[in-house]
Order: structure tokens, then C-alpha cells, then sequence
């Protein structure tokens, strides 16, 4: 995949730290994962993501959502911003907005975004508090196609991370981080070399045939969690 040709064109949407889009960049500067990134946009001008992607080249640009009437019109001008890269996938990685049912509509099928927890379970913020409170033993992060349910659109691809005894938010965070940099840039392969789409009906299919439950990375020792 050494041809731009060949790439998948993706725009990265952040809001701050950047550290998935520093693993998207990453891998496809190896030349394992055949994107080119055509953008990074943020919504804040503060992100320090910015920086990782300038330092790489690539084309920034910040969307503030002051003197917007509403989310609707952000969203509209946020599409528009968007679409001038001409993108086939849109990566949503640590962009922390509530998305309009419009806006969710018009990528449908090439909108993704990760979320550090095994969903269903605990969406929204503050996951990884809860999962500790609720006294889980797995946690982890998930890859889903977004629809207008918040964090709820078709998970297809899963890492999980046991919880440990003596675990604090912060330290779980940063062992689901560090996943989550792998999981990422895998799910992203799926969709840059067509193997994972989304049917009519909101169906997963992986390599052509329906995906029922998300696939899930390979164990965790493997991956070096436990180190
Ligand atoms: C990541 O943990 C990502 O899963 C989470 O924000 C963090 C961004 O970190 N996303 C969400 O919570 C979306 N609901 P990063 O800026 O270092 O990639």
C-alpha cells in the first residue's frame, strides 16, 4: 500500500489530548494502515492533538463552536468543513460533541468513533469510575459505527482489559489507553481495506457475511497488558 491511490481518505475529528490520532498517524506512516489523513479538525484551539498533527504534516483546521446559533448550524458547518476533504471514512477520536441526528445521518456508514468501555456497558462519560464502581472485572474500549443513539450505533470490534485489585480510575484509564492505541488503528484496517460495512438495516457485515456479535482483539497477554 505504498500508493496514495490505494489509500482510504479519512478525516480525524479531536477535541484535545490526541493520543488515538497519534496512533492513526503512526500506523500509517508504517505503511500499515492504508490511510491518508487527509485533515485533522478540532473544536477546540487548545487541543493539543493539533500539534501531533502538524508535527506530521498534516493539515489542521479548528471549528470553534462560538457564534454558531445552534448545534444544528455547527454541525452544518462542521459537514461542510468535512466534505471539502472529500473523505470515505470520518474518525471521531476523542471528539467530545454531541453530534446532530443530521449530521450522524449524512455519514452514515462512514463514521466511527471509539469509546473506552465494553459497550453496552457504560456509555457516556466518567466510564472508567463507574465500571470500577460497579464492580466489573472486564473492562476495555470498543469501535462503533455511529448512529443517533449516543454510543450506541453497532460495536464491531472490541479489546478488553481485566480490572486489577487496588485499581484506581486513572490507572485503569491509562491500561484501556494503551488498548485502545492498538484497537483503533484494527478497526480502521477493517474499514480502509473493506472488510467491515454497515447494511441498510444497521447490520454489521464483516468480509460480506452479517457480524452478530463485535469481534474482539486478540487476548489481552498477547497485546502486553499485563506488563
Ligand atoms: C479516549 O479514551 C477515547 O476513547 C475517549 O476520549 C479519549 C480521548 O483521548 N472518547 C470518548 O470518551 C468518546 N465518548 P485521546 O485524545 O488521547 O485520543
Amino acid at each position: 500500500m505504498s500508493d496514495d491511490k490505494e489509500k482510504c481518505p479519512i478525516v480525524i475529528l479531536i477535541s484535545g489530548r490526541g493520543s488515538n490520532l497519534q496512533s492513526i498517524i503512526d500506523e500509517a506512516a508504517s505503511g500499515r494502515l492504508p490511510v491518508e489523513i487527509r485533515a485533522v479538525i478540532s473544536n477546540r484551539a487548545d487541543a493539543a492533538g493539533l500539534e501531533r498533527a502538524r508535527a506530521a504534516g498534516i493539515e489542521t483546521r479548528v471549528l470553534e463552536h462560538g457564534g454558531f446559533a445552534d448545534r444544528e448550524a455547527y454541525d452544518r458547518a462542521l459537514a461542510e468543513l468535512i466534505d471539502s476533504y472529500h473523505p470515505a471514512l470520518v474518525v471521531l477520536a476523542g471528539f467530545m460533541r454531541i453530534l446532530s441526528p443530521a449530521f450522524v445521518r449524512h455519514y452514515r456508514g462512514r463514521l466511527l468513533n471509539i469509546h473506552p468501555s465494553l459497550l453496552p456497558r457504560f456509555r457516556g462519560l466518567d466510564t472508567h469510575r463507574r465500571a470500577l464502581e460497579a464492580g466489573e472485572t472486564e473492562h476495555g474500549a470498543s469501535v462503533h459505527f455511529v448512529t443517533e443513539e449516543l454510543d450506541g450505533g453497532p460495536v464491531f470490534l472490541q479489546v478488553v482489559v481485566p480490572v486489577r485489585p487496588g485499581d484506581d480510575p486513572e490507572r485503569l484509564a491509562a491500561r484501556v489507553l494503551e488498548q485502545e492505541h492498538r484497537l483503533y488503528p484494527e478497526a480502521i484496517r477493517w474499514f480502509a481495506e473493506g472488510r467491515i460495512r454497515l447494511d441498510d438495516g444497521e447490520r454489521l457485515l464483516l468480509d460480506g457475511k452479517p457480524l452478530h456479535e463485535a469481534a474482539r482483539l486478540a487476548a489481552e497477554q498477547e497485546l502486553g497488558a499485563r506488563s
